[in-house]
Formats: C-alpha cells, structure tokens, sequence
C-alpha cells in the first residue's frame, strides 16, 4: 500500500512536508483521504477528511484527490465492508465537497483504486462505476505481482507470471467499458511484491523483467499513467536504496524515459508464438515492444526535428530564407540565429 501513515497530532507538518518535497521535485501530488471513518449507516464521515481539505486549501496546495486505498481489503482489515455503490456514493460526497471549496472546485479525482481484480473486486468496481463513474477523473487499480511473504528467486522468473497482468487489464477495461467508454484507467501502483516486497529480491535485476514488461504490456493496452509502488521506502519495492543509489528497475526506467515515447505500434514477429499451444512443454520466453522513439529533450529547426543522421554525422542544418522586405516573426519561447545576406559591412571583412 503506497500511502504514508500521518500521525494525529502534527499531520499538518507531515503534509506541508510532503507537499512540498512533491513540489520541489516537481511531482504533482494525488493524496488518498481516508475512507474508514465510516457512520453508523456506514456512509463515509467526511469531517476529518474535510479538516485537511481545507487546511491544503488555505496554503493553496495544488492537490488531486482520492478516497482510500483497496476498499476490496476493508473487511479483512477493519472488519466493516463497503461495496461498490457505497463508495460510489461517497465519491460522490467527496466531489460535492470539493466544489465548494474555490480552490478544489476543478480538482481531480481519481478511484476506486481497488486491487487485484478478482471475482468480488470486478463486482465492487461495476458498482462504482454504476454510480461514481461520471465523477471520477480516471479508474485506478493496483498490480502486485507475487505473494511478498512467500517469493522465491524462481518465481521472478517464471514467464506464465508476465502475462498475468495482460488478463487484468482486459477485466478492468470490460466494466470501464460497459459504464463509462473512453474513460482513462490508470495502473495506480504496480510492484513485483505485495507486503512491501523481499530483501534482495524484489529490488534486484531478478524483478526487473516484471517491470520492464509492465511498462511494454500496459502501453500497448492503451494504458498510459503507471504510478510505481515505489520510489523510496521501507520495503524492497523501490527504485532507490536507503542512501539513494539507484537500483535496476532505476536505470531501466530512466533508459525507458529516454528512449521510450509514448505511442505504442502493434507488432507481429514471424515465427513467434504469442501464447503457447494447450500442452506445450516450451513457453514464449521472448517479449517484444514497439514504440516511436520519444521526443523528449529533443530541439527542432525550423518545424524540423534535429536527430543524428548516424552515430557520427550530424543532420543538414537547413536554414528558411526570406525574401527582403518580409517581417521577422519571432515566435515566444523559441532561440534564433539570423544571417543578413550581403551586407558586406565593413567590420565583417577578413584581414
Ligand atoms: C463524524 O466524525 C466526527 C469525528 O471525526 C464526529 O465528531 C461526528 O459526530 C461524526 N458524524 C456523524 C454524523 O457521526
Ligand atoms: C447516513 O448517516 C449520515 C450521518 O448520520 C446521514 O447524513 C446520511 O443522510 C445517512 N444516509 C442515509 C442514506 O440514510
Ligand atoms: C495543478 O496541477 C495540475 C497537474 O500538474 C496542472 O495541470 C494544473 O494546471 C495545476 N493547477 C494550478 C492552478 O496550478
Ligand atoms: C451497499 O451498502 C449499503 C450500505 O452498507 C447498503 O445499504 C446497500 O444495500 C448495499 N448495496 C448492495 C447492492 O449490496
Ligand atoms: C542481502 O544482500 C546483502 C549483500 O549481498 C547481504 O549482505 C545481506 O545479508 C542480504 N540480506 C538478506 C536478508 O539476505
């Protein structure tokens, strides 16, 4: 569970804290009120969650909303269930309340952030979206991949594990679908492990197929927001260690960055089975993606995109002339090199 546990007595420190280490870093912030305070009709009781609304609102943080965090585990946890149409309903509340308040008037909000999408979470998600559909931003769920209390080094490797999310997101999608078509759904948190992850395991380059593949499966299922569970904890599931070196799954995802754009191409290799046939010993081992190469960083001249011809040859550097007497138009936020043909000053002149 991604989430910070904020201590009673000086939550507005630790929210001050954390809003401002998102806003130096420049994150943007989605912060998750609690769901559990609950009225006896069990409805959401809404006033802590509105003391803090409000205080943020007063520093105008700048902050996007949710309402807990796997409402399909509240029974387990707390003993008290809530079912899709509760939530919903609360949801509802929530974006009542925000509407009032000036500075959260247009604020976004995302959920139900439900996990692993079983029997009864695809029930408790179709209920949601019956009733809380229209006022979501995005669905949100989470994917861990394996048991964190029981995972061996094996299991990482295990390939039928990497097509497990693909089922998923096809589930998900079914019911967005059904309610609400077109709408955004967003993986909201993704790691190997549950339960904070395993030393030396979840961490490890051994983890990193899960990932890498992750980001490949979601993009090509249209896919377009994963939140990694996690950039630093306590646990074994983030991409930097206690002193902030970076891990695998770092480096792998700053080449992703780099290297990666956004559009995703479909793509079919000859020769290569997608799913094993029923009774195949030998499993595909191989994963392949496609994307346009990613723009960012990138400079254009002149509406033309500057990229190595090569490894060593640079790419014409074409200029746009203009006929004399034309106006210099210089568009904002853009860097000029102009050449004045045939002035032949005086100054320019060699020797
Ligand atoms: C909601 O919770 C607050 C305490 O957080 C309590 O004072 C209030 O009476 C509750 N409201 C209802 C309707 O139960
Ligand atoms: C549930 O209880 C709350 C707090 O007492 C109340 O405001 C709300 O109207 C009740 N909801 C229903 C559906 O009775
Ligand atoms: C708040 O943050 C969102 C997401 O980064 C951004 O799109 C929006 O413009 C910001 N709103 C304000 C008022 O700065
Ligand atoms: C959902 O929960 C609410 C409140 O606990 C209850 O009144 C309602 O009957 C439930 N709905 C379904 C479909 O189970
Ligand atoms: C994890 O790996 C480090 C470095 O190899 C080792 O010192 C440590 O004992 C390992 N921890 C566990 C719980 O296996």
């Amino acid at each position: 569970m991604p989430y910070l546990s904020i201590l009673p007595m000086e939550w507005e420190r630790s929210l001050d804290k954390l809003y401002n280490f998102a806003d130096c870093s420049g994150l943007h912030l989605i912060f998750a009120l609690n769901a559990l305070c609950r009225n006896p009709n069990n409805s959401w009781n809404s006033s802590n969650a509105l003391s803090l609304i409000k205080y943020s609102a007063g520093k105008k943080y700048n902050i996007s909303w949710e309402l807990g965090n796997e409402p399909n585990n509240y029974r387990a946890l707390t003993g008290r269930a809530v079912n899709g149409t509760q939530l919903g309903k609360d949801y509802a509340q929530l974006k009542r309340l925000l509407q009032l308040i000036r500075t959260y008037s247009r604020a976004s909000l995302y959920g139900p952030n439900i996990g692993r999408p079983k029997k009864n979470v695809v029930a408790l998600l179709d209920g949601f979206m019956k009733a809380a559909g229209n006022i979501v931003d995005a669905v949100t769920w989470q994917h861990y991949y394996l048991d964190g209390r029981v995972a061996k080094v094996t299991d990482f490797l295990k390939t039928r594990l990497l097509d497990t999310l693909s089922d998923q997101i096809r589930k998900i999608q079914k019911v967005v679908n059904a309610h609400t078509p077109g709408k955004k759904i967003w993986l909201e948190g993704i790691g190997a492990t549950s339960e904070g992850g395993i030393t030396n395991l979840s961490d490890s380059y051994a983890a990193s197929f899960l990932w890498l593949n992750s980001l490949g499966i979601l993009a090509s299922q249209g896919i377009d927001v994963i939140m990694r569970h996690s950039f630093f904890d306590h646990g074994h599931n983030h991409l930097v260690d206690q002193n902030f070196n970076p891990l695998p799954d770092y480096w792998l995802s700053l080449l992703y960055k780099q290297l990666v754009g956004p559009r995703a191409l479909a793509l079919h290799v000859a020769g290569l089975q997608r799913k094993p046939r029923p009774g195949r010993v030998i499993r595909d081992k191989l994963r392949i993606y496609a994307h346009c190469t990613s723009h960012h960083k990138s400079v254009q001249l002149n509406g033309q995109l500057l990229t190595m011809v090569d490894d060593g040859t640079l790419p014409p550097l074409k200029p746009r002339s203009l006929r004399p007497g034309r106006t210099l138009v210089i568009p904002p936020l853009t860097m000029s090199f102009y050449v004045v043909k045939n002035v032949n000053a005086l100054a320019c002149r060699y020797r």
